[in-house]
């Protein structure tokens, strides 16, 4: 099984760590891991010009922008599992990770059928961060297989927090165990 982890913070703090504990915990289980961070990634927003959108469905995973992108469709592809972490900001998602999901315009009608989890982390309240990532997959057809959260400020704080290690455990084992057919 092929995990992809998109991590949507731009310092390495709270998500990183939810997201490289639940990935552990899944290579555990035998899951060939990958994480992608977005902070270290030239990913530009999208222009909306929907060239990408020329062969219908069947989209080619062609994007006019070439940047990080490029090399990054072909792996969201052949993963059989996407997880997107995201800091709560205004109770949404993160900038960085709503600029990644647009970007995934050329393939995204490709992703259906593929595993997701969401994992975010806000200060005072998630808010819809969690909705948000629900409603990325719902439209993609893909398959929610959970989430979890966390109330953290400083880079860190999540590693203090066993509930969440647990958590996060169990989602890793849900993960590369569940079947949907
Ligand atoms: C621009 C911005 C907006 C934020 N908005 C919220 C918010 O609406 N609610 C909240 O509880 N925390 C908010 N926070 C706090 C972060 O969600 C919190 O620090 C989190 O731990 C960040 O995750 P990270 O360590 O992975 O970057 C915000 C932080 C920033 C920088």
């Amino acid at each position: 099984m092929k995990i992809i982890g998109i991590c949507g913070s731009p310092r390495k703090g709270n998500t990183e760590w939810m997201l490289r504990t639940l990935m552990e915990e899944a290579a555990k289980y035998g899951a060939e891991v990958e994480l992608l961070l977005l902070r270290k990634m030239d990913v530009r927003t999208c222009r909306g010009c929907l060239t990408c959108e020329e062969g219908g469905k069947e989209r080619k995973g062609i994007c006019k922008i070439k940047d990080d992108m490029t090399e990054t469709y072909p792996k969201l592809l052949s993963a059989d599992a996407i997880l997107l972490a995201t800091p709560g900001y205004f109770e949404m998602l993160s900038g960085l990770l709503k600029n990644f999901l647009d970007r995934t315009c050329p393939i995204w009608p490709r992703l259906e059928g593929k595993k997701v989890v969401g994992l975010a982390v806000a200060e005072e309240g998630i808010g819809q961060a969690i909705q948000n990532l629900k409603t990325y997959a719902s439209l993609c057809k893909m398959r929610w297989v959970g989430s979890a959260t966390a109330l953290a400020k400083t880079p860190g704080e999540v590693a203090q927090n066993k509930e969440l290690g647990r958590r996060l455990k169990q989602l890793a084992k849900r993960l590369v165990h569940s079947h949907f057919d």
